[in-house]
């Protein structure tokens, strides 16, 4: 098994995708973010809708004032079940050094119409696309979840509107993605989650 996953560039790249927490300060090229989100298009789709919209911003001043709004909504969010990441997220974002994209200069956000079922899942098979895309280019990339929590906080709405994200679209997920600065850890496979049925 091992051996063919080396043989093989796709599953190579797969393999060796890991999330990137250290981003240095480059910016992708426009080549790069255009086959990101190319990738990401040609993820599949429930019953093919493609009622996804992926918004890449990569303006600096734009992200920090996002990263802002983020903290001030972490400062009145209830989280809604007990996932360690949100009971943690209020604290974290009170310091001063908080970044919710890991200073990453592109960020992706990934959004899709509401009450449509498979809306987090399509979005989830195209950001994975854009996570692998990224990794064959070079690129580091991480899933960022703290949009999706903060979807309905009506100043982080606000501020996504006026970039150009539908009121109504529900905020699915995004990704981070720029020039890995420090690479991360491997985290080993936990045993048991595969069962093979013949
Ligand atoms: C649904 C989902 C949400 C995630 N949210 C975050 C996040 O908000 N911030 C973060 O740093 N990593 C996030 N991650 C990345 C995971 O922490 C990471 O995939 C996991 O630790 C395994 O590491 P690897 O991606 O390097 O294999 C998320 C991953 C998934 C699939």
């Amino acid at each position: 098994m091992v051996l063919k996953t080396m043989d093989n560039e796709v599953l190579r790249t797969i393999r060796a995708r890991r999330s990137t927490r250290k981003f240095t300060d480059e910016q992708i090229s426009p080549e790069q973010l255009d086959a990101l989100l190319e990738s990401a298009i040609w993820a599949p789709s429930g019953s093919n809708n493609q009622s996804w919209l992926f918004t890449a911003i990569q303006n600096k001043n734009i992200l920090e004032k996002l990263n802002s709004i983020v903290r001030e909504g972490f400062a009145r969010y209830i989280p809604d079940d007990d996932y360690p990441g949100k009971l943690a997220v209020s604290e974290h974002a009170k310091r001063d050094d908080y970044n919710f994209y890991y200073h990453a200069p592109t960020l992706i956000i990934a959004s899709n119409k509401p009450g449509y079922e498979n809306a987090m899942a399509d979005c989830a098979l195209a950001l994975e696309n854009i996570f692998i895309a990224a990794q064959s280019l070079g690129l580091g990339s991480c899933y960022i979840n703290q949009l999706h929590w903060l979807r309905d906080d009506s100043s982080v709405r606000e501020y996504l509107f006026k970039l150009g994200i539908p009121r109504e679209h529900t905020i699915c997920s995004s990704a981070a993605i720029g020039f890995i600065e420090t690479k991360s850890s491997v985290p080993p496979r936990k045993d048991g989650t595969i069962k093979l049925v013949r």
